[in-house]
């Protein structure tokens, strides 16, 4: 089968969160399996650009409203991800060093997936499946559907993956001539509140909707920032596919980012050298249980409580372990974690930005992540920790709600709980505090979590019986 993955992210090459691990995971199990699996994304100016061989595979040019625009498709050379990748150029628009947070960030992405429609409506084949992720690219299935240039490729079955639907994409009425000449009698599957809304014309227009873990799937039917009734009415066609993490990348036997590798058998070894090492570096206390938190620090993440969670954690807890923060949002955020290592030295720290290294370190020293999201499709860090032998400390939502059950149920082996509250945070916490000080516990529960398998060889199957389901 050959399947194309249309993302604004995929790692290594561009990743500013959960997505591009998955883009850049994903291809790569499809391949090994057999298939020809492609990724297309935006050629940003970024490391991996100016380090790999390219090679041009196609030139053209198409419309953005009046405006011609150049574009030119490129090649990496070697394979050297385990999929072939492509790069979509689009001069003055694509040729940033930032992923998204741009002014013109609509037009940039809307001639981003004309530019990937026009080149796959130039083949003299048709791929089986292509598979969008998120509303950055959740316009194709429609623009295959209904624009009329490219309505040869109308029986190309179509995939969206939503990895977060809080981000929905609108654009003004006024732009719809942004979408190559379309059928204007589709102007409803565009519509949502008087808005063009890419995300909502992707869910209508896709053959198939995928969300990225079950409970996400029932939750948006409750409460997705105004598409509750259009996930509700979708159903028939919507499935819940749990994500992999890619077992290659996030080995501490093998993490190239480590320099205490350690597995099952040397777990207690392990972690304590990956710990001395952390406490070293952020003046922590290795005697004491080491808490994490590593994201985005924004609402979703329910970012905002950690400094009071944190402080009440230490007050109330007599200082009986540490934190440590990594992570870069809103800013007045990263200003008061940044600041709280003022009023805690010793038993608190905090690295305020993205370091793709230093978050594989703490995974593999610390002792607890904690994760109390209001909002989490999936949630890729409470299952890198558990590889890494890190008991998770979530908030029952969404992914985190289908991948760690408490310790206090049968077979369980996390700490859970229900509200985004500094109650809750806190009242978790202290259980960690406490199970760190029953030592056969807390070892037999780490064990336990390095043991679940959390790899994609399951989750990638799931896309392929999804495909089957879709080409004849
Ligand atoms: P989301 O995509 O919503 O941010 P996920 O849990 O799916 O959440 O994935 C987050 C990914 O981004 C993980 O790989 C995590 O380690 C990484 N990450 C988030 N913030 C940072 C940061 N400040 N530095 C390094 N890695 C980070
Ligand atoms: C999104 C979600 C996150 C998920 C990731 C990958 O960014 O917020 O929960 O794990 O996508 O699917």
């Amino acid at each position: 089968m050959e399947i194309i993955h249309v993302s604004a992210e995929c790692y290594p090459v561009a990743k500013a969160g959960g997505l591009g691990d998955v883009v850049g995971a994903l291809p790569k199990y499809q391949t090994a399996a057999g298939h020809v699996s492609k990724v297309v994304l935006p050629m940003y100016r970024t490391k991996f650009l100016y380090e790999h061989q390219w090679d041009v595979v196609h030139k053209s040019s198409a419309y953005l409203a009046n405006t011609w625009f150049d574009y030119t498709i490129i090649k990496e050379r070697t394979n050297v991800l385990g999929f072939d990748l492509y790069l979509v150029d689009i001069h003055g628009l694509l040729d940033r060093e930032k992923v998204y947070g741009y002014d013109d960030d609509v037009e940039r992405f809307m001639s981003f997936q004309i530019a990937v429609v026009d080149w796959i409506a130039s083949w003299k084949h048709h791929p089986d499946i292509i598979h969008v992720h998120d509303h950055h690219t959740a316009l194709i299935p429609f623009m295959v559907k209904y624009c009329y240039q490219y309505q040869h490729l109308a029986g190309v079955p179509t995939v969206l993956t939503i990895h977060n639907a809080q981000y929905q994409g609108w654009i003004d009425w006024g732009h719809s001539d942004y979408i190559p000449h379309w059928d204007g009698w589709r102007w409803g599957m565009l519509d949502w509140n008087n808005m063009i809304n890419p995300l909502a014309a992707g869910i209508r227009s896709c053959w198939k909707l995928t969300t990225v873990s079950w409970s996400y799937l029932q939750e948006m039917r409750l409460e997705s920032n105004g598409l509750e009734a259009l996930f509700e009415y979708e159903k028939g066609k919507s499935v819940g596919i749990l994500n992999g993490i890619d077992d290659k990348v996030w080995d501490p036997a093998a993490d190239k980012y480590l320099d205490h590798h350690f597995n099952i058998d040397s777990l207690a070894t392990g972690k304590k050298a990956n710990k001395d090492f952390l406490c070293q570096e952020f003046g922590l206390d290795p005697n004491k249980p080491l808490f994490i938190f590593i994201g985005r620090l924004v609402g979703e993440k329910a970012a905002e409580l950690l400094p009071r969670a944190i402080g009440d954690s230490l007050f109330y807890i007599n200082q009986r372990m540490n934190w440590l923060v990594l992570g870069s949002g809103e800013t007045h955020i990263e200003w008061d974690l940044g600041n709280m290592r003022h009023f805690w030295p010793g038993v608190y720290n905090a690295k305020i930005g993205y370091n793709e290294k230093l978050s594989h370190q703490m995974y593999a020293g610390a002792d607890f992540l904690l994760m109390p999201s209001r909002v989490e499709p999936c949630g890729l860090n409470q299952m890198y920790a558990m590889r890494y032998g890190t008991i998770p400390v979530v908030r029952r939502t969404g992914g985190l709600r289908d991948t760690v059950k408490d310790f206090g149920e049968p077979g369980g082996y996390g700490i859970c709980f229900n509200q985004a509250s500094i109650g809750d945070i806190t009242q978790a916490v202290y259980r960690g505090v406490e199970l760190y000080q029953d030592q056969r516990t807390f070892d037999a529960l780490r064990r336990q979590v390095m043991e679940l398998n959390f790899s994609w060889d399951i989750s990638a199957e799931q896309y392929l019986d999804l495909y089957k389901s879709l080409v004849p």
